[in-house]
């Protein structure tokens, strides 16, 4: 981060859920229906990269988004009122500073809103740019939250736990980090891009809408999220891939699942996904143990868990195995897209 008092820049990584979140208790406040673990990736080759410069003489905010001038949304302008009545609780910021305007300009260094987790790391940045530019103090990780959920779980790097909180007014949701990167430092991610473009169903109106008619999503929140964090939890503790390959699958294939029991249905996955998966536990029987875990969020594209000693074989199994696809199906997956190590 570079910064003097009128400019600050920031950037963010993305963050990838193993147990996901999918449903509010408070729409407004952005409070979860159940806690959720995520794996932070490095800002190496997903990141979000925010600058904020003072319009001076002016009261303004301008936002732009990868060269394109945005408008400013009630979330946006949420966490800058919140990052300024922070400041001014800390009183971190002149009254002047605080209500100068401001000249915001962000870039993501990957398809924006494509189910890669790109408004999780817009916001954190967002935000941690605020937050150095009112020079506020502490964990931010709850104003994140109030402008994109999933967004708090990418203020911490490593494995981080976004807790649903108990307080009415959200104040104790924040994300907390359960074990640093240097933990786990053989963590490797394979992201497979099935489709850049932007997902039919939002998940802000899609998880509105399973909570209104799921019936398996209260029992998803209230009973077995519960029970797998705490598995989670032990097996990143223990480092035991197995277990945590198995639990990151079936809480991914539980999301999709309660997907399907919102009616009307939502669908995420396509038939690369699908073949994407059954590759998984194709590669997983001969393994003899879990090797390699999927996990996929509001999109079809794919996120490949695995350790550094399997990466080659697992990127030269894809390579051969979607090359293929993609003569037989006329489906476009670019194979590797990236391959990112833990922040
Ligand atoms: O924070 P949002 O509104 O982008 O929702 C994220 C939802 C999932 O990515 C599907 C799950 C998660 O926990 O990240």
């Amino acid at each position: 981060m570079a910064e003097n008092t009128r400019t600050v820049t920031c950037e963010a990584p993305v963050n990838i859920a193993v147990i996901k979140y999918w449903g509010k208790s408070n729409e407004e406040l952005i409070i979860p229906l159940n806690d959720s673990i995520s794996v932070t990736l490095s800002t190496e080759h997903l990141r979000a990269r925010t600058t904020i410069r003072s319009n001076s003489g002016s009261r303004e905010i301008t936002f732009s988004l990868d060269g394109k001038e945005e408008v400013l949304t009630k979330r946006f302008l949420r966490a800058v009122e919140l990052c300024r009545a922070e400041a001014k609780r800390q009183n971190t910021s002149t009254a002047e500073e605080l209500a100068q305007g401001l000249s915001i300009v962000s870039e993501n260094n990957f398809p924006t809103a494509a189910g890669l987790a790109s408004s999780a790391a817009g916001f954190a940045c967002l935000v941690t740019a605020l937050k150095h530019y009112y020079r506020i103090t502490g964990d931010v990780s709850g104003i994140v939250r109030q402008g994109s959920g999933s967004a708090c779980r990418s203020v911490f790097g490593g494995f981080v736990r976004w807790l649903k909180g108990t307080a009415p007014d959200g104040s104790d949701s924040i994300a907390q980090q359960v074990k640093p990167a240097s933990h786990w430092p053989e963590m490797r991610v394979l992201i497979l891009v099935v489709s850049d473009h932007k997902k039919e169903t939002s998940s802000t109106h899609g998880m509105k809408t399973t909570a209104e008619t799921s019936r398996l999503l209260k029992y998803r929140a209230d009973v077995l999220v519960p029970q797998r964090c705490a598995e989670m939890t032990a097996a990143i503790t223990a480092k035991n891939f197995a277990e945590f390959a198995e639990i990151t699958m079936r809480d991914s294939n539980q999301f999709h699942a309660v997907c399907l029991d919102t009616y009307p249905p939502i669908f995420y996955l396509n038939s690369v996904s699908q073949a994407i998966i059954e590759m998984v536990h194709i590669y997983n029987q001969y393994k003899g143990t879990p090797t390699v875990a999927y996990s996929f969020d509001a999109g079809p594209n794919a996120f490949l868990f695995t350790l550094e000693d399997n990466v080659n074989e697992v990127a030269g199994l894809i390579s051969a195995t979607f090359s293929e696809m993609i003569d037989f199906r006329g489906l476009p997956l670019q194979p590797i897209r990236t391959e990112a190590s833990l922040a």
